[in-house]
């Protein structure tokens, strides 16, 4: 059996920056209230037909594809993870594999939100693991700006989240002490509609009959989000799943080089961070600048902090997701 290491990391994010005091132009919110609750200053939003959440994830992919030191035709399959695809389907799997020119291996997408870049890496680490594949594409990449409810009603989640995305290529590991040495996958659909978008689902409602409504105020077309309950939830479940990581390769949270959580708030993080009381430079965060970018949060989390050389050769890093479904996950990596 072999393992997989990350061989290439890329982020994106759009140009155009969003201000809290920019949205409180919008929608009756400030400055303080959003910081103080989130952390977070300002996001990114695409500029309207400049960018989709696959052209996104593609300029992720190249960068990442570059690092890694491998060109585009050695990579075997494709792992695309987002909740706002460009299309309701086909997923964005295939777009990447036709936006890259990429021969036409297997593309897969994964809906779990904002654990699905954990999810991702999880299956593609499988696939390696198996000796099925050498190198795979992961991809996790979010449009949010464009389903978002600008106005005093959808305030409590439409100023939490930003557009991006982030890459990396999972390539094989021959050394079984290096790379990924595990990942833990977890849900609990009992809560899945605490944090959801209902439509279009057509188990939700059938599409003539929304046509027939036509209804303005039908607000099933924005996400959800019971905002406290999410907390309180995400906050155990971080904790736990990177307990259980610790655990199962028979590490201490002192073994702890890197924490990169999933960027859902940034009180959650510190949360997280003085439960295990880890030092300022063992936890990365950047939602300040890019708000919560679900699928995309922890790449981008990821090559930020590995470009700024918190990352070093035989780091402990400890991957950590919480969101929709509600799902979570980990995943250990010994750089
Ligand atoms: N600006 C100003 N006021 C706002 C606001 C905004 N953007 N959004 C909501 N409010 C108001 C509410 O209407 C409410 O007013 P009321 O008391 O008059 O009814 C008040 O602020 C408190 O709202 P509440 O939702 O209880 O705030 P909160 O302290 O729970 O903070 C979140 C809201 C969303 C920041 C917080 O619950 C959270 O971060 N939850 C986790 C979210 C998360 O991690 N999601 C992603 C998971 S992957």
């Amino acid at each position: 059996m072999y393992n997989s290491r990350i061989s290439g990391l890329g982020f994106y994010v759009p140009d155009n920056v969003v201000t809290n005091d920019d949205l409180s132009k919008l929608m009756e919110t400030d400055d303080a209230w959003i910081q103080e609750r989130t952390g977070i200053k300002e996001r990114r939003h695409v500029v309207k037909g400049e960018d989709t959440t696959t052209k996104m994830g593609v300029k992720a992919a190249k960068i990442a594809i570059e690092r890694a030191g491998i060109d585009k035709d050695d990579i075997d399959f494709i792992v695309f993870a987002t909740l706002s695809p460009d299309y309701y389907f086909p997923g964005g799997g295939v777009l990447v594999q036709r936006d890259l020119d990429i021969k036409t291996v297997g593309a897969l997408d994964v809906r779990n939100q904002c654990s699905g870049f954990v999810y991702a890496i999880s299956i593609a680490d499988q696939y390696i693991k198996s000796g099925m594949y050498k190198n795979i594409l992961v991809i996790g990449s979010e449009l949010h700006s464009g389903g978002l409810d600008f106005t005093t009603r959808g305030r409590g989640v439409s100023v939490i989240f930003g557009d991006g995305a982030g890459a990396a290529i999972l390539t094989r590991e021959e050394d079984p002490k290096k790379g990924i040495l595990s990942t833990h996958l977890h849900s609990e659909g009992q809560h899945a509609e605490e944090l959801s978008l209902l439509a279009p689902g057509i188990g939700y409602r059938w599409v003539t009959d929304i046509l027939k409504d036509n209804d303005p105020d039908d607000v099933s077309y924005y996400p959800y989000m019971n905002g406290q309950f999410v907390f309180k939830n995400a906050v155990v479940r971080f904790s736990e799943v990177i307990m259980e990581g610790l655990k199962k390769n028979k590490l201490e949270v002192k073994d702890i080089d890197m924490l990169i959580p999933h960027q859902a708030n940034l009180r959650i993080s510190q949360f997280i961070q003085r439960k295990f009381r880890l030092t300022d430079d063992k936890v990365y965060n950047n939602i300040m600048k890019y708000g919560n970018t679900t699928a995309a949060s922890i790449p981008i989390a990821l090559t930020e902090a590995w470009e700024q050389d918190k990352i070093k050769e035989d780091d402990l890093v400890v991957l950590a997701a919480f969101g929709s479904g509600f799902t979570w996950g980990s995943v250990i990596i010994r750089w």
